[in-house]
């Protein structure tokens, strides 16, 4: 299980949002920390193969995503940033949408649906529109969705914006659990959402990688109590007026 990036650039006309981004990744959680801006939904967009970059390659084992096709979408499961696409849909009715879209046969659905529902505690809110849903619940079904089929690896979006802390806590802690045999890359600007599960934290900054190690690593080597202080360190000013506005 290995996802790796090499030289990845991406640019919106002038603006460079990816400036050769190398990174490979194994088994476990990884933390992708950056303020607003510094290129971390772009980069979760170019590892799903959502976005072409205009140079560099993603592989999975080796594997070029863009040869893999298909086969991506049974490895793949991915929650992106935005939220309110499907709040018309009931819990069930978006998964068993997903669950086609992931070419999950129709005979495994139903199990699988109530597998993941039981599992971010929707099953009694699966009848219920997602229009209907808190903040936390919206972002459980779509970790629900993320994880149907038992993908290898999991891309989340900034999955605890806008959440209550009570909710984070849940979001984290079922974040943490289906790590075991999966490569989950999870993007926040919020240190304390991260620090806790995360195996190792790769610092964004401004379209390329400033760090990566385990909380104890960047505490160390930045001089840090802690990874506010790192992260403070590291983005100054910017990272200062984005935790103001965390969302
Ligand atoms: N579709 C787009 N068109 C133009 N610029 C974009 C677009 N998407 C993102 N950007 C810019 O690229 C940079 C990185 O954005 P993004 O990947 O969304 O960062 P993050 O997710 O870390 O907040 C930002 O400067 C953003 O304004
Ligand atoms: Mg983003």
């Amino acid at each position: 299980m290995k996802l790796e990036l090499e030289n990845i650039v991406k640019k919106y006309g002038d603006k460079v949002a990816l400036g050769g981004v190398s990174l490979t990744l194994g088994q476990g959680v990884y933390g992708l920390l950056g303020p607003n801006g510094a290129g971390k939904s772009t980069m979760m967009n170019v590892i799903t193969g959502n976005l072409r970059p205009d140079s560099g390659t993603v592989k999975y084992d080796g594997e070029n995503i863009r040869e893999l096709g298909w086969k991506y979408r049974g490895i793949l499961g991915y929650a992106p940033q935005q939220q309110g696409l499907y709040d018309s849909f009931s819990g069930r009715r978006f998964l068993a949408y997903m669950a086609t879209l992931k070419d999950i046969p129709r005979s495994r659905q139903k199990s699988e649906i109530d597998r993941v529902l039981k599992y971010v505690n929707l099953t009694e809110a699966a009848k219920k529109p997602i229009g209907a849903y808190s903040g936390g619940m919206k972002q459980r079904i779509l970790i629900a969705q993320a994880i149907l089929g038992e993908p290898k690896l999991v891309v989340l979006d900034e999955p605890t914006a806008g959440l209550d802390p009570k909710e984070r806590v849940r979001v984290r802690e079922k974040i943490k659990e289906i790590s075991a045999d999966k490569i989950i890359l999870v993007s926040t600007h919020v240190v304390s959402d991260i620090q806790s599960i995360a195996d190792e934290i790769i610092l964004l900054k401004s379209g390329e990688i400033a760090d990566r190690g385990t909380v104890s690593e960047l505490c160390r080597k930045y001089s840090s109590e802690d990874m506010e202080r790192v992260y403070m360190k590291l983005f100054g000013e910017d990272g200062e007026n984005d935790k103001a506005n965390p969302v």
